[in-house]
């Protein structure tokens, strides 16, 4: 039996880098939002032994090295299941892009693994062992709007945000996400920025973030106008003061990138930012129909740009089978 499920991508609504930790990570303060692109994932389960990776594209890896292999290698044996486990990849997600496409695709295809054994993880023992093959899964786990904090593993339900009309842009660039933070540090130790303002910077985040999320039950005038959150959440996030602190170092190395970002406002966004460490640059518009019509703008400019939505948790969960 082969099970067929979405792996869907993610978008971050801001991202503050903090100190470079022991370990070799960096501490990480990000809000990760689900979005409706996917890529296609088919997981089966054989007589025999090992994994198999099929995907045609050539920039996704057929070896011990690709996410999906990773977390099938560590799930079998702690569900006591033996087999040979065969995955498709139908990759329509950018490779590198700061979308979790990766990530995304071991999450979709441990929850296709365990449908097809019959067999469940708990889910303690999910989240770990998404963990250990990198920072961004865990995220897939939880779908919706998700506080991400330590290196991004650890991962929070937050209040979704109700669907939000976006447009993506993905250039034909690949960004290496540990080349942007060795950047970031060396960054940091020309402007002689010491820990402590680093982690002032991810306290002025969590402050922002704290009075988006509390002020529609703190705020008396927000709710008697009807104004809060919830109703008008592009207004919520900006006053946040969200941003992306990869922009300060893929931009000067990739001013295409600063240039599509510019292109999204330029076309309606209310907000655009690079996602992740990008390179793909995401834009929120108030409707589908201005979302549908900035695409079209962006690709009449040769921008390769696609309408979407951001999902719910709810949304997210009933869209991997169906
Ligand atoms: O966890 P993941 O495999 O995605 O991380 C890839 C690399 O990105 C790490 O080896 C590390 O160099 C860098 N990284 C980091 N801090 C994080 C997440 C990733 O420095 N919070």
């Amino acid at each position: 039996m082969t099970i067929v499920c979405r792996s869907f991508a993610k978008i971050n609504l801001g991202l503050r880098i903090g100190a470079a930790r022991a370990d070799g990570f960096h501490e990480l303060l990000t809000v990760y939002q689900t979005i409706a692109l996917h890529d296609v994932i088919r997981v089966s389960v054989e007589r025999g032994s090992g994994i198999e990776i099929k995907c045609s594209d050539p920039h996704v890896p057929g070896d011990d090295s690709n996410t999906c292999y990773r977390i099938v290698d560590r799930a079998m044996p702690v569900l006591g299941a033996k087999g040979r486990v065969v995955i498709e990849i139908d990759k329509r997600l950018p490779v590198q892009g700061g979308l979790g496409g990766a990530s995304s695709n071991a999450i979709a295809t441990l929850v296709g693994l365990e449908r097809a054994l019959r067999k469940k993880l708990g889910a303690a023992e999910r989240l770990s062992i998404a963990a250990e093959v990198g920072s961004d899964l865990p995220l897939f786990l939880v779908g919706g709007t998700v506080l991400g904090v330590g290196r991004g593993e650890q991962v929070y339900p937050l209040p979704d945000l109700p669907p939000i009309h976006c447009v993506v842009l993905t250039p034909e660039i690949g960004v290496s996400t540990p080349k942007a933070f060795a950047e970031w540090d060396r960054r940091n130790v020309d402007a002689k920025l010491t820990a402590s303002a680093s982690s002032d910077r991810m306290k002025e985040l969590g402050r922002g973030l704290s009075a988006w999320l509390s002020e529609p039950y703190s705020s008396a005038p927000s709710s008697f106008t009807g104004r809060g959150r919830a109703e008008n959440p592009l207004l919520w996030l900006v006053r946040a003061g969200i941003e992306n602190d990869f922009e300060q170092v893929v931009f000067p190395e990739y001013p295409e990138l600063c240039e599509g970002k510019r292109a999204l406002g330029h076309a309606g966004a209310k907000y655009a930012s690079l996602s992740g460490s990008g390179s793909t640059l995401y834009g929120l518009f108030v409707s589908k129909a201005a979302a549908e019509r900035a695409a079209v703008r962006l690709r009449k400019q040769g921008w390769a740009a696609q309408a979407t939505v951001t999902l719910t948790r709810r949304s997210y969960w009933s869209r991997i089978f169906d």
